[in-house]
C-alpha cells in the first residue's frame, strides 16, 4: 500500500521562498554522497527526467499490451489470459498512477511548472484531468477482471476502455515528454533538479523498497509472455504493397 507521505514536503518546497530552499540545498550533500555509493555499488545514477522517462517506457509497454488484446476482447474476451490483463491494470495502478503520477508529477513536477508559467503550464488542468480519468478505467479494468476470467458482455466495453485510455496516455506522455519535462528541467537551477532527481530515487526505494523501475520492467516483461505479445520482431510493420 503506497502512502503519500511526500505530499507536505513538496508542497512545503513548492509554497517556499524559491526552490533553493535549506531542505533542498541540504540534500545535495547528501545526493553526492548517494552518487559516490551508487557508483561503488555499481548501482545508475539517472536523472530526474530520464527516470521519468523510462517510467513512461514501462507505461508504454502495459498500452502496447492492452491494444494487442483489445479486438480479443472485443469478439468476447475468448483466449485473453484475464489474470494477466489484471496485473497489467494493477502495474499501471501502483507503478503508473500511485508513484509516477501522484507523488512525481502531482506533487513535484506540475506545481513547479505551473508555477513557471510559459508553455507547460496551460495543459497542466488537462493532464490532472487526464491522470483522473486513466485512475476510473484502470479501476474498472481491475473490477472486470478480479474474478480471472473475462465474463459474458464485459469483452467489447472492456476493449473499448483499453483502446480509449491508450489513446489518452499516448498523447499524455507525449506532452510531458516533449513540453513538462523539459519545462520542469529548465525553470529549477541545476543544482535543484539535481537533487530532485535524487529525491525522486529515494522515493522510489520507498515505495518499492528496491529500484521501482527495475521491478516494474520485470513485472512487465513477465506479463507480456503471458498475454503474446512480447515478441518485439512481430511488430515490424508489414513491407508496403505486402
Ligand atoms: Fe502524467
Ligand atoms: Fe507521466
Amino acid at each position: 500500500m503506497i502512502e503519500h507521505r511526500d505530499r507536505r514536503d513538496a508542497f512545503g518546497l513548492i509554497a517556499g521562498a524559491g526552490l533553493a530552499s535549506v531542505a533542498l540545498l541540504s540534500g545535495c550533500a547528501k545526493g553526492a554522497a548517494d552518487r559516490d555509493g551508487d557508483k561503488e555499488s555499481g548501482d545508475e545514477d539517472v536523472t530526474a527526467n530520464e527516470d521519468l522517462m523510462r517510467e513512461h517506457g514501462v507505461l508504454r509497454r502495459i498500452l502496447v499490451a492492452y491494444r494487442e488484446i483489445a479486438p480479443k476482447l472485443a469478439a468476447g474476451g475468448a483466449g485473453v489470459d484475464a489474470a494477466s490483463l489484471f496485473q497489467a491494470a494493477d502495474l499501471f495502478r501502483t507503478f503508473g498512477e500511485r508513484y509516477h503520477e501522484q507523488l512525481l508529477e502531482e506533487q513535484h513536477i506540475f506545481p513547479i511548472v505551473r508555477k513557471a508559467g510559459g508553455k507547460g503550464a496551460p495543459i497542466v488542468d488537462t493532464l490532472l484531468a487526464q491522470h483522473a480519468r486513466g485512475r476510473e478505467i484502470t479501476a474498472y479494468v481491475l473490477d472486470r477482471t478480479k474474478a480471472g476470467r473475462i465474463a459474458t458482455g464485459d469483452g467489447e466495453r472492456l476493449s473499448r476502455a483499453l483502446l480509449a485510455f491508450t489513446r489518452m496516455y499516448e498523447a499524455h506522455a507525449a506532452r510531458e515528454d516533449t513540453i513538462i519535462f523539459p519545462a520542469f528541467k529548465a525553470s529549477i537551477g541545476e543544482k535543484a533538479y539535481e537533487q530532485l532527481g535524487d529525491q525522486f530515487e529515494d522515493i522510489e526505494k520507498r515505495e518499492f523498497g528496491g529500484d521501482g523501475f527495475d521491478m516494474a520492467l520485470a513485472k512487465v516483461e513477465k506479463i507480456e509472455r503471458a498475454l503474446g505479445v512480447s515478441d518485439l520482431a512481430a511488430f515490424t510493420a508489414p513491407a508496403i504493397g505486402a
